[in-house]
């Protein structure tokens, strides 16, 4: 049984490459829904529908575990799926935003926390609900949506002026917000490929800020998850390959996933 990784794009290959790394024995299936990239603008019903069509077609493939390496579907489908969609004796679905916002309280030194996210993620306000359940009196969050980063990341502008001209207008209105921010929740998996334009920016601004990019935290959270679950790790293939299947063209998926990944990949085109 493989691992299914989803996300709307090509954003959750970012999530991937640290769990294969930090897990390659397993066997792993990737699905991006390309052709109907980017979700994060659109309504809760659509993102809704979109992702329950993903979720069933890798469990079609014989996925019984998936992760939602997808913020704005972890948003905004996520606990609908799990309270309604699905059986969990026969499938877990798993998300990215809840073991983001858990490695929040070890990072602030002031409880001044950013998150920059799609628009819809921000909209259903999972991290605000979700850091409000640690309980962490501390805390103080500020959201700032990025309509634009996710586009030109898909279209491979992330290295343009425009780029820098997004990067610079979307930090400057959230720090214009809460000036005393000391810790960076990039809380979607497209925000790493502009990681060194945000760098850049925070270092230009001259404070120490800690920014929190979910690869890693997410791969050690399945990697904790799998150590509690016996029954499921033991399911598991381990083969360590990894298969890739988009919605949107082959060809172009290809081309776009370099940019993404450090070798090329086969890639399978599918249609919903
Ligand atoms: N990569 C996705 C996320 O983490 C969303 C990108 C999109 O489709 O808008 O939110």
């Amino acid at each position: 049984m493989k691992i299914g990784v989803f996300d709307s794009g090509y954003g959750g290959l970012t999530i991937l490459e640290k769990i294969r790394e930090r897990l390659p024995q397993y066997d792993y299936l990737y699905l991006g829904d390309n052709a109907r990239a980017p979700y994060g603008t659109r309504s809760f019903e659509v993102i809704y529908e979109y992702t329950l069509q993903a979720v069933r077609w890798l469990e079609s493939q014989g996925c019984r575990l998936i992760i939602l390496a997808c913020n704005t579907a972890s948003a905004k489908a996520l606990r609908t799926i799990q309270q309604h969609d699905i059986n969990p004796d026969k499938l877990r679905v798993l998300g990215v935003v809840r073991p983001t916002v858990e490695a929040v309280p070890a990072l602030t030194q002031t409880g001044h926390v950013g998150i920059l996210a799609t628009p819809a993620t921000v909209s259903s306000e999972s991290y605000l609900l979700e850091l409000a359940k640690l309980k962490n009196p501390q805390l103080i969050v500020t959201q700032q949506a990025c309509p634009m980063w996710v586009p030109l990341i898909e279209s491979g502008e992330h290295f343009s002026a425009g780029a820098e001209f997004f990067v610079n207008k979307y930090l400057c209105e959230l720090f214009a917000k809460d000036a005393q921010i000391d810790t960076l929740v990039l809380g979607c998996t497209h925000y790493p490929l502009l990681l060194d334009k945000i760098m850049e920016w925070l270092n230009c601004r001259g404070t120490c800020v800690s920014v929190i990019s979910q690869g890693l935290i997410v791969a050690d959270s399945l990697a904790d998850y799998l150590s509690r679950h016996a029954d499921i790790e033991q399911a598991l293939s381990q083969n360590g390959t990894c298969t890739y299947i988009t919605t949107e063209s082959a060809d172009k998926f290809r081309d776009s996933a370099s940019m993404f990944l450090s070798k090329p990949v086969e890639v399978r085109h599918i249609e919903f």
